[in-house]
């Protein structure tokens, strides 16, 4: 792909492709290792297969392979995010670490915004509960409130 393609590439080409996708999720796994209330919503110890699925959906998503539609067949990504307590401060924090990983992507201030603009939709659709953890369906079998 050269410039000269200029306007006919994909976001993901713009960006840089595959490599790009690959140092955002890392960095935003990083950061979510590092997380109280997140860390333990993974239900993998090791975050690198979760980190593996959110950059093969990103990547389609702009216009990259779609290898995450050939596995994991359509994202349907609200319902899968039901089992987890996805509540405003769980979508503070995943945003938190996106930012820091956007932030060192440095992408162009075009790209970036376009990206987050993204990111920040995504991520408020993304919310289920505005209970406290520990209430509601998923309160582990506990009496809930
Ligand atoms: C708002 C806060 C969010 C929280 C707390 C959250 C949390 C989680 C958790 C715990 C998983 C399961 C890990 C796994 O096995 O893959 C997951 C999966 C996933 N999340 Fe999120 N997520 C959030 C927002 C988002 C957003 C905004 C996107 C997309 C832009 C996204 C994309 C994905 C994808 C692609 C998967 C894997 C789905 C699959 O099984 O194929 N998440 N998320």
């Amino acid at each position: 792909m050269s410039i000269a393609d200029g306007a006919a590439t994909t976001f993901y080409d713009q960006v840089g492709g595959h490599e790009t996708f690959q140092r955002l999720v890392d960095a935003f796994y990083r950061e979510v290792a590092q997380d109280p209330v997140l860390k333990p919503m993974y239900p993998e110890e090791d975050l690198g297969p979760a980190a593996e699925r959110l950059r093969m959906f990103l990547e389609q998503y702009w216009g990259g392979p779609t290898t995450y539609g050939e596995r994991r067949g359509h994202p349907r990504l609200r319902m899968r995010h039901i089992p987890f307590h996805v509540d405003p401060d769980a979508r503070d924090r995943w945003l938190r670490c996106m930012r820091i990983a956007v932030d060192e992507a440095q992408l162009a201030p075009i790209h970036e915004a376009t990206l987050w603009d993204y990111l920040e939709r995504a991520a408020h659709a993304m919310v289920n509960t505005f209970e406290p953890s520990g209430v509601g369906p998923d309160a582990g079998g506990r009496p809930t409130l």
